[in-house]
């Protein structure tokens, strides 16, 4: 009798097996899936980015330009140079309009005290004279220096395939219809996404000539990742040596989170030189390249142990697939752990 009921369930649990293995690989979405945060990451946990800057720039009409930036030494926030530029390679926004909000988790409870007064915006010198956003770095000083620690900069260039973690309070969603950003969508808690570095072959078979060897790529092939507009600014980090360092900053893209189409990042290494310049306190992280397995073992959103330094989040919810050696968006890895589960429970039952 037990035996017959080990063999039910062996042939239950098998059925289940290849009903979950048909429905992952069945093609999906007919129609556009729904898309969420940052564009397909979760929130962050307050205070998990002390370094992480809210920039709100005000332009000559009256409405605020939504930037990112990082704080990498007291008195210093590094940032995108497009944020402060209009089309014309021109700049039109100056230190006076600029209200910065260093360790900003939530946009809603921000007040005037959470801002840093800055005093001087510092553009890239290769910045000025190139089109297509080369050389996309910016450096903004503050009146004051601020506790809040610092964030530390990648020496080496990432790997292809290492996982990254971008941040940011940019566009969440995409209209369901057009697959263009929802510039209502907008998000109120500081948003995170891990997304891998793409090689730079593939980066600019993707994203065409203009990606040139101050950017980087990263995101996946099927799209669902990504960061959006008003991220513009926001770090992109690889977590080495037990820390985050930044690689790269949220730059520009083709829509966003569409297949076949990645993020493109402002290469961090490409602005050694200028950064160390104006500011020689920066924290340079000098760790070699990470090993692809180590990073995905030492990823923040599987750590418990929190630290300023190397920040962790829990919050699995919708980003878990970033971790996977081969993740679908959607879900997936969720489906194989409650299968995993169910397995385990069954043959439990049947010991017992
Ligand atoms: N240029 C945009 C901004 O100013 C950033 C766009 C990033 N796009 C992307 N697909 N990753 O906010």
């Amino acid at each position: 009798m037990p035996k017959t009921i080990t063999r039910r369930l062996r042939r239950f649990s098998f059925l289940l097996l290849i009903a979950f293995i048909a429905a992952w690989h069945s093609p999906t979405q007919a129609e556009p899936r729904p898309q969420a945060r940052i564009i397909g990451g979760h929130a962050a946990k307050a205070s998990a980015w002390p370094s992480a800057t809210l920039l709100k720039l005000r332009l000559a009409n009256g409405d605020t330009r939504l930037c990112a930036g990082n704080l990498i030494a007291s008195t210093w926030i590094l940032t995108v140079a497009h944020c402060f530029h209009d089309q014309n390679n021109k700049q039109i926004i100056f230190a006076a309009d600029v209200t910065a909000y260093p360790g900003a988790s939530d946009v809603g409870a921000l007040s005037p005290g959470d801002s840093a007064t800055v005093v001087s915006v510092f553009i890239h010198p290769q910045f000025a004279e190139a089109a297509d956003f080369d050389y996309d770095f910016a450096l903004l000083e503050l009146a004051y220096p601020l506790d809040t620690p610092a964030a530390s900069l990648a020496r080496a260039r990432p790997e292809t395939d290492e996982l990254a973690t971008a941040i940011g309070w940019g566009i969440q969603a995409l209209n369901p219809v057009s697959l263009q950003p929802l510039s209502g969508s907008l998000a109120q808690q500081l948003q995170q996404v891990t997304i891998p570095v793409t090689s730079d072959a593939e980066c600019r078979e993707a994203m065409g000539g203009g990606v040139t060897d101050n950017m980087l790529c990263a995101g996946y092939k099927e799209g669902g990742k990504d960061s959006c507009n008003g991220d513009s600014g926001g770090p992109l980090m690889v977590y080495r040596d037990g820390r985050y360092s930044q690689i790269g900053l949220v730059s520009f893209g083709i829509g966003c989170a569409q297949p076949n189409r990645y993020g493109v990042y402002a290469r961090l290494t490409s602005a050694l030189p200028w950064i160390t310049e104006l500011v020689p306190q920066a924290i340079l992280n000098t760790a070699p390249r990470a090993e692809r397995k180590q990073v995905s073992r030492l990823a923040p959103e599987n750590s418990d142990n929190a630290t300023p330094a190397a920040p962790t989040n829990t919050n699995l919810k919708g980003d878990e697939g970033a971790l996977d050696p081969q993740p679908r968006s959607g879900g997936g890895s969720m489906a194989w752990l409650e299968l995993l589960g169910l397995l385990r429970l069954s043959r439990a039952r049947v010991r017992s």
